[in-house]
Formats: C-alpha cells, structure tokens, sequence
C-alpha cells in the first residue's frame, strides 16, 4: 500500500546514511575488475556500447533489478534528466524524463555523492502517476572529468533494505571509469574530426590552386593575341595576378574568422592600387551600397571584374584626367544584385569602341558563365557606364 503522500517526509525517502549504517555486503572483487575489463574493450571495440554495457555491469554487480542513467539535458531551463539505457524492469520508460529540480537524480547532482531513497514514488507524484513503485533506489553521480555532471546511474530494487556501503562503492568505481572512458572517446573523436576538417582544407586548397594555375593559363594565352607589346602583356597580367592575389588574401581572412567577404570590402582592395594618391581614404572612387556577404566561390571572379574595369578607367577612361571620378553602387532588385560603375570628368567618349579587347572577353567568361548575370555598356559623352546583374543566390551568402 501506497502512504499517503503528505504524510511522508523527505527524511523518511532520503535515507542516504542508512548506506553506512547497513552491514556491507561480500564485494566480488574478481567479478568487478571483469567488469572493469568488460568496459575498457567496449570503449576499444565499440565506444556506443560503454554506456548501456555499464548500467547492466552496475545492475547486476549490486543486485538490482532495473537501472537506467538519467542523463541532463540543460536546455531549456531550468532542464530535465531524460532516461537512457534503462534495463531490467523499468525498461519501457527509456526516454522518459523526469524535472531537474524535483527528483532524486536533481538531488543526486546537488549532492556529488552516492543518494539512497526509499519508496521516492511517496513524495514524488510524477513517480507514481506512472504507477511505479521504487521500493529502493540508488544513486550516483556520472561526470564527464571536470565538474560538470553528466546525470546520474540509478539502480532500483524491489526489496527494502537491499543496498549498502558496499554497493555504493562498486557503482560509484564504475561510473569514475565510465567518465574516463568517456572522456577519452570523446577527446578521440574530436581529435579525428578535427583531422578530417584539415584533409577537407587541404582538398579544397588543391582545388582552389588548380583553378588559379587553370585562370592564369587562359589569362596569358589570351593576353598574348590581345595585348600591343610586351609591356601592355606584362602590364596586363600583373595587374590581374594582383587582383587574384589581394582575392584570395580576402578570402583566406573571412575563413579564418568564419566571417565572410564584405563585397564592399572586396572592391575597395582591388581599385586601391588605382587610386594613385597613395594611402588613406579613396578619393577617385565612390562606394554606396548595401552590407552583401560575397559568397567565396563569387570573390576571385569579383576581383577580376573590377581590375578590368579600374584598369580600362586608368588607360582609356576618368582616371586619365585628374578631375575623373568613378562611382561604384549597388543594391538589390529582386531577386538580383545590380552593381553599376559609372565614370565621369574623363576625356569626353566620341562613340563606342570599333573593337573589343582581353578586358571584355574577360568580363563576359566571368560575369557570363562562371557567375550567370549580364552586363551591359553606355558609352555616354561623359564616361561609360557599365551595369553588371548577377542573380543574389550565385554572389551573396544569404543570411
Ligand atoms: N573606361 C573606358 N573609357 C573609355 N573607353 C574605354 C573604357 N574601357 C574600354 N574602353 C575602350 O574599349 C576598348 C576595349 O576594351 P577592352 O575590351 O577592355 O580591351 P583592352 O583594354 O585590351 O583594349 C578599349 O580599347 C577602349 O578603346
Ligand atoms: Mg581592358
């Protein structure tokens, strides 16, 4: 028969001192190192197996008869045990959770020491809602190292007066095996983890180099048929590999804090070497436009499209005059982002040039096909002005 509840009080469920009070048990020192052994191969053979392998070894070592770990979820506040491994009689409960600070397990934690109680379902109604009947239970603290606990392994008899000192102890050697054993398959996977992170790197790494040597190639083979003299070739190129370089500079810094490329970011680094006026704020150059994260498969072709730009404004355009200006904007319009380039205060423009060089095949391989926009020309008297539209999923990293 069940007390009723008011009757009973916490003293009479928390009967801890009773585990010192009991005569102790003959411990079966051969049958605990086997089960010792038995969890250091688990944790060799099949790391998953330690923790279900550990609530049968302390289940039956003491005589129980069900066992479970309650394992504590933190979140949300103020947190609850969720019931793990549950062997032996109670075994249709797994999953089932219990509040952080309104059971035995919550004492548990509060205690950091082994918990005894008897018939806790008197003054724990979520335990005897379930129709469960606990006649005694024992508990002990599971850490992880350190002193953040993991749960508790609690161990249930049917019979009163069951546990004592010695039984605590056998439980209490396991669970500290347990957390080293733990711990130390925890530290391995994270060890591992973090390798395959640098081999995934390193993968990228040698694709990203391949790409470049591939664009390099095609940037000399094609500068080659356009370009007037050696000079207007190496002139060319450098100007290029710079623009490469300051992009991938651009994109190693936003990996390495997890951030990603601002776009305003990225044109800046690549007009500066325009500039000419040396240090400190760009005066030839205008930015406006909105934050736009730039996704890093978009930030070397980005780079490339601006240096062409900036480097046809230096020869032909606004930046051949000391009063030229160009204004570099963008926003987005649906589902695209418009950038526009617009060029004033240059050598008045008479028509549209007869011919196209390395600079718009460039324009049209990157915005074209590799990041499918489009782009367009307006050779006005006073500057040309160039208007690029890329789709907003293939150049920004969506937030
Ligand atoms: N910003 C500009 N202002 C005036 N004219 C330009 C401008 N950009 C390009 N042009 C003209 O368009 C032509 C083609 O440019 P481009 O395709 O970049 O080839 P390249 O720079 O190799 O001549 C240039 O030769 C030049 O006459
Ligand atoms: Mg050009």
């Amino acid at each position: 028969m069940t007390q009723p509840m008011l009757l009973t009080r916490r003293d009479d469920v928390f009967i801890t001192g009773e585990l010192l009070s009991r005569s102790l048990s003959q411990p079966d020192l051969a049958r605990e190192k086997l089960a010792i052994q038995d969890l250091a191969a688990s944790m060799v053979d099949d790391p998953d197996r330690v923790l279900p392998r550990f609530v049968e070894l302390a289940m039956e070592l003491t005589g129980g008869t069900s066992a479970g770990l309650s394992l504590l979820e933190e979140r949300p506040a103020p947190g609850v045990f969720r019931w793990h491994n549950v062997c032996g009689a109670l075994k249709a409960f797994e999953g089932a959770t219990t509040p952080r600070h309104h059971s035995p397990c919550g004492v548990t934690l509060d205690e950091a020491s082994p918990v005894l109680t008897r018939h806790a379902e008197r003054i724990y109604a979520w335990i005897s809602d379930a129709s469960i009947v606990v006649p005694e239970v024992l508990l002990v603290p599971l850490y992880l190292g350190g002193k953040d606990p993991l749960g508790t392994l609690w161990i249930v008899s049917d019979e009163d007066g069951h546990f004592n000192g010695a039984h605590a102890r056998c439980a209490t050697e396991l669970a500290t095996f347990v957390g080293i054993a733990l711990r130390m398959t925890r530290a391995e996977s994270q060890l591992r983890q973090a390798l395959d992170k640098q081999q995934t790197i390193a993968r990228e790494m040698s694709h990203r180099v391949k790409n470049l040597f591939a664009l390099a190639n095609s940037m000399i083979r094609f500068g080659l048929k356009s370009a007037r003299d050696k000079e207007d070739l190496a002139a060319g190129l450098s100007g290029r590999l710079h623009a490469l370089a300051s992009a991938h500079t651009l994109v190693l810094a936003s990996e390495e804090d997890s951030a990603v490329t601002d776009l305003a970011a990225l044109i800046r680094s690549i007009v500066e070497p325009h500039e000419m006026a040396g240090e400190g704020a760009l005066s030839r150059f205008s930015l406006t436009g909105p934050t736009l994260a730039c996704a890093a498969s978009a930030v070397s072709g980005m780079a490339l499209v601006f240096n062409e730009l900036a480097t046809n404004a230096t020869k032909y355009g606004a930046l051949t005059s000391e009063a030229g200006h160009v204004a570099i904007d963008w926003h987005q319009e649906g589902e695209d982002v418009v950038l526009r380039w617009t060029e004033t205060g240059g050598a008045p423009i008479e028509a549209e040039p007869a011919r196209h060089g390395f600079g718009t095949r460039l324009l049209d391989s990157t915005i074209v096909r590799q990041l499918k926009g489009t782009f367009t020309h307006d050779w006005l008297s006073g500057g040309v002005v160039v208007t690029i539209t890329i789709p907003a999923g293939i150049l920004a990293v969506q937030s």
